[in-house]
């Protein structure tokens, strides 16, 4: 099929390899030059793992030009849909997306489907969306249909998740876009749901809505454990072996971070609240995460008066496996840091980048150097951190790297 992806992030980038990778002809439409040049010259812009590989092996063109849209079946719109500081998102992106399409689509001949993957409000696709693109003379349901088909990638292991989805999600405004829809997914091994155009954007929301949920449940479990003596891990396993519990993301630490989970959440907050209900559960997991980076220097002045202590930080991403740094509870660790006047020294495999970009006045280091501060905290659980002498050391662990225990203080954020 001939598809066309908005916007060359990480949703569409992937959208668009995955895609071509299956046989499609894919197009990727992106205003970023310099992305559009790196897609071209077959590099990846963001580090996402085997996504090199892939777009060496597919046939995929990317572009700045909307017209290259023209000859397209399905037109996926993957754009960014960015949040300010009190969590309302900004659609501005989406609804340029839109009326780029419908100037398209006032010329385009034959019956096309536009499928919104950008994680949305309820209601955007239907209020906003639609409306745009018939602003192009063109009927929905007759001339061009719509879906709303969240994705649910992982960062780290995107293109697992894309060609292994959980399940399918395909909200539509009719049948006849559901079915065009349905030809790409059809041979995925998993099951499809097919469902209305805002039930399909609150599915996205509410899962990640979810997900945070389950880590704050379990950092408030471990924060109770840890002053009761009990090994919060030893209990999520417990918990785990009840299948409607499930043992996956029960584990504690210093909390969620990334660009979906605390975005995803505050977006399902703030459209609640403008319906006049105040989602009491939601603004709590909210309101623990942000509390449950800064236990992690609570418990290391226990041990070290921060002022002129040189403090080593073992990761800054979000989680291993990625260079992403936003939300990262790295972020507030480091500025409580500096507020008392610690000298940082940081370490990460391959987020250094990015955090300097927030933080160009700390020092970054080798991990052997981190190891030579006054104390050590652990902020990511990068695998090789598994594998460093601690012995003698003074360590806060954020987030369960078990070689650490052999340090000469070990202390863990709730365990
Ligand atoms: C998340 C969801 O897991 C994906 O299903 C979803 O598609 C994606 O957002 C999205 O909306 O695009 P991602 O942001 O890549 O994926 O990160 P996660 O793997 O979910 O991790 C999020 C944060 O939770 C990390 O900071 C991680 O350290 C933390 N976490 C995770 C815990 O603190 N404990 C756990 O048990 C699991």
């Amino acid at each position: 099929m001939r598809i066309s992806v908005i916007g060359s992030g990480y949703v569409g980038l992937i959208t668009g390899v995955c895609l071509a990778k299956l046989g499609n002809k894919v197009t990727l439409v992106d205003i970023d030059k310099e992305k559009v040049e790196a897609v071209n010259n077959r590099i990846s812009p963001i580090c996402e793992e085997g996504l090199r590989e892939i777009l060496r092996e597919v046939s995929i063109e990317a572009s700045t030009e909307y017209q290259r849209i023209m000859g397209s079946e399905l037109i996926f719109i993957c754009v960014g849909t960015p949040s300010n500081e009190d969590g309302a998102i900004s659609l501005e992106y989406v609804a340029k997306a839109a009326e780029q399409i419908a100037e398209t689509l006032k010329r385009k001949e034959g019956y096309c489907v536009i499928c919104v993957k950008s994680t949305v409000t309820p209601g955007t696709t239907e209020e906003l969306v639609i409306p745009v693109l018939e602003k192009s003379g063109r009927r929905v349901g007759i001339d061009f249909g719509v879906c709303m088909s969240p994705e649910f990638l992982r960062e780290g292991k995107a293109i697992r998740d894309f060609m292994n989805p959980a399940r399918v999600i395909i909200g539509e405004y009719d049948k006849s876009s559901g079915d065009k829809l349905l030809d790409v997914y059809r041979d995925f091994p998993a099951p499809f749901l097919r469902t209305n155009l805002r039930t399909a954007e609150i599915i996205k929301l509410a899962s990640n809505a979810f997900l945070a949920t389950k880590i704050s449940f379990m950092n408030e479990i471990g924060n109770i454990c840890k002053q009761l003596g009990i090994d919060t891990y030893e209990v999520a396993k417990g918990m785990g072996f009840d299948d409607r519990i499930g043992s996956k993301f029960l584990n504690a630490g210093i909390g969620f971070g990334g660009s979906c989970l605390p975005k995803d959440l505050k977006m399902l907050i703030g459209r609640a609240r403008e319906i006049g209900y105040e989602p009491a559960v939601l603004e709590e997991v909210l309101k623990l995460n942000e509390a449950q980076a800064l236990k992690l220097v609570e418990a290391l002045k226990k041990h070290v008066p921060l002022k002129n202590s040189v403090i080593g930080l073992l990761g800054l991403a979000f989680k291993p496996g990625t260079d992403d740094v936003r939300s990262s509870s790295a972020i507030k660790i480091v500025e409580a840091l500096l507020q008392e006047g610690a000298l940082v020294k940081a370490y990460d495999p391959l987020a250094v980048k990015n955090f300097s970009k927030l933080f160009p006045r700390i020092e970054y280091v080798t991990k052997e150097e981190v190891l030579n501060s006054d104390a050590i905290l652990i902020v990511t659980e990068w695998e090789e951190f598994n594998n460093l002498d601690y012995r003698g050391k003074i360590v806060i662990d954020g987030r369960r790297v078990l070689k650490a225990k052999e340090a000469r203080i070990y202390e863990g954020v709730c365990w």
